[in-house]
């Protein structure tokens, strides 16, 4: 497994394995590696001759400088973990090789980057799309793997993708849990014990929300799974939505013929955890 940090010399290999009709999958990661990114790994393998994953911890898609100063980094770890895979490449590198100017692009999303997180982190969107966008040109992949977790962020890059004609298929990839539910994230390396087994309640009222539907109006059930989240000491409920995944506008009525998606931010102590349920 390479390790690269030079653009130049990342393309140099690109072009190199692209002449020998190589595939190129992308997988997109801001290092302190689980599971999930590894799930990710295993699907583009299955779909690339070459996969290339970037480690990257990007200053412009964090509204709260804490929140990017707490940003767990695990490089060594990070590298170990991936040569234990068939990743061919790791590009990871620094802020002022990615950024050698200010980005001052400001890209348009409309509705998609208004609700949920882009309400919650203003500017959030914006920066991922700045730092996407910059992969994309400099990796050129055939096809770029998002996970589903981060539903909100899958939908605008594929939008992303549609207003740039970017030649590239985005692979949304499932959600992979701990064995009690919780959804594997970066952030929960920061939870305490105790805030960590209790942050699993917010699946579990995934669950039962999903179980619920269709014999109480969509109003209810969203405010029940606020209240029942909330009545957990440890988890505070930012928002709850469920949204076609499309456009996502938010459902009034269960009868909607569009694909729903409920979407949550829970306040768990000082770490944000997401999470989302498909609804039939
Ligand atoms: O999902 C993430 O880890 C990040 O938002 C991404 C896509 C790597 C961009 O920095």
């Amino acid at each position: 497994m390479l390790v690269v940090k030079e653009i130049t010399e990342l393309q140099a290999i690109i072009d190199q394995e692209k002449k020998e009709g190589k595939t190129i999958g992308f997988v997109p990661t801001m290092g302190a590696l689980h599971n999930g990114h590894i799930s990710l790994v295993e699907t583009a393998t299955q779909q690339s001759n070459y996969v290339i994953v970037s480690i990257f911890v990007n200053p412009t898609q964090f509204n709260d400088k804490k929140d990017l100063i707490n940003y767990p980094r695990t490089l060594e770890r990070d590298l170990k973990l991936l040569d234990k895979t068939s990743c061919n490449l790791v590009f990871s590198p620094d802020t002022d090789t990615m950024y050698p100017e200010e980005d001052k692009r400001q890209f348009n999303f409309g509705q998609l980057e208004k609700v949920m997180e882009g309400q919650f982190r203003p500017g959030h969107f914006n920066g991922v799309a700045q730092v996407v966008s910059k992969f994309f040109e400099i990796v050129k992949p055939d096809k770029a793997f998002f996970g589903f977790k981060d539903f909100q962020q899958l939908v605008i890059i594929k939008a992303l993708v549609k207003q740039l004609n970017l030649p590239i298929e985005i692979v949304p990839c499932p959600i992979v849990r701990e064995n009690d539910g919780l959804a594997m994230s970066s952030r929960n390396q920061r939870l305490t014990e105790e805030q960590r087994h209790n942050a699993s309640h917010i699946y579990k009222t995934l669950c039962e929300a999903r179980n619920k539907a269709h014999t109480m109006s969509v109003k209810e059930l969203k405010q029940w799974v606020a209240e029942t989240i909330n009545q957990n000491e440890f988890l505070e409920t930012e928002y709850f939505e469920i949204s076609d995944d499309e456009q996502l506008n938010p459902i009034k009525d269960w009868n909607s013929p569009l694909n729903k998606v409920g979407c949550i931010a829970v306040q768990c102590g000082e770490v944000r955890l997401i999470d989302n349920i498909v609804f039939e």
